[in-house]
């Protein structure tokens, strides 16, 4: 259910806009009132031959996917659902951190719009973006591989903007912008700003990595100095390193880099904020 009356998805105000930011990525750009999910709409264009930085967004997915085997809760008028398709010089083995850039891109676009004072936006490794622990937007990153290289890589966002009354099993645990109380901006405007985040992020992390964006990561990382299990791995959150590996510190002291997996938290405090 949306908190606000939200006009539909539209194509000049974005590219009017991209331009304006100087967007490094976001042409062509593809709106879909109604698509299964913007991430196989990006991958089936990529296969076609669609070029680097073109955008894939509808107003509704009916089949939007999280990691693993979650469902995305993609209804109309309300969020948005993007997909940018890259095509970065990027070996395979070293592709998978660019998905904690995308949550960096989603949190500096939302910190722009949240009042001063508010509760700042934080990654929760490997992809989720949090405010007050609650989840606000999710990224999906999918690479379609040539060999050892990457060809093309799929880079889905989910981005709750308008919803106030989440279904009964996201109640407690997603949020949104109308919930947060951020400045009211139309999707579009939203849109094009977070392409534009994208763009910029996507590019530093192919010329340099993820190094340049670990002391960021650190400030906004939401599982540091919790108490957390992955992978089988149980112990504090230690950080993340330039490989973009979870650093989780056992009972013993030893440091683990984990390379992937979903984690619990077992913190009793949870983790708000
Ligand atoms: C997650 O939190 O597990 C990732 C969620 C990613 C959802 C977005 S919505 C746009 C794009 N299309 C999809 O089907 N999934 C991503």
């Amino acid at each position: 259910m949306s908190g606000a009356s939200e006009e539909g998805l539209d194509p000049r105000s974005i590219a009017r806009e991209l331009d304006d930011l100087g967007a490094l990525v976001g042409w062509p750009l593809s709106i879909a009132l109604e698509t299964a999910s913007t991430n196989d709409d990006a991958r089936r264009a990529a296969t076609a031959g669609a070029p680097h930085g073109a955008a894939f967004l509808a107003d509704s997915q009916t089949r939007g996917r999280g990691r693993g085997s979650h469902v995305w809760h993609s209804p109309p008028g309300e969020n948005l659902y993007l997909s940018l398709l890259l095509r970065p010089a990027v070996a395979a083995s070293r592709i998978a951190p660019l998905a904690l850039c995308a949550g960096l891109a989603v949190a500096r676009t939302v910190d722009a719009i949240l009042a001063p004072g508010a509760p700042r936006p934080r990654i929760k490794w490997p992809n989720d973006v949090l405010v007050e622990g609650r989840k606000l937007a999710g990224v999906l990153v999918e690479a379609q591989l040539r060999g050892r290289e990457v060809s093309s890589v799929v880079v889905g966002v989910g981005l709750n903007v308008a919803t106030v009354r989440f279904p009964a099993d996201l109640a407690t645990r997603a949020t949104s912008l109308a919930l947060l109380g951020a400045a009211s901006l139309s999707r579009s405007v939203l849109a094009a700003r977070l392409l534009a985040e994208l763009g910029r992020v996507a590019a530093a992390f192919q010329a340099d990595g993820l190094g340049p964006f670990v002391a960021e990561l650190t400030a906004r990382d939401a599982l540091r100095g919790r108490a957390i299990e992955v992978g089988g791995v149980r112990g504090v959150g230690e950080g993340i390193d330039a490989d973009g590996f979870l650093l989780v510190r056992d009972p013993a002291g030893v440091v683990h880099p984990v390379g992937s997996g979903e984690v619990r938290v077992v913190d009793p405090s949870g983790i708000g904020p």
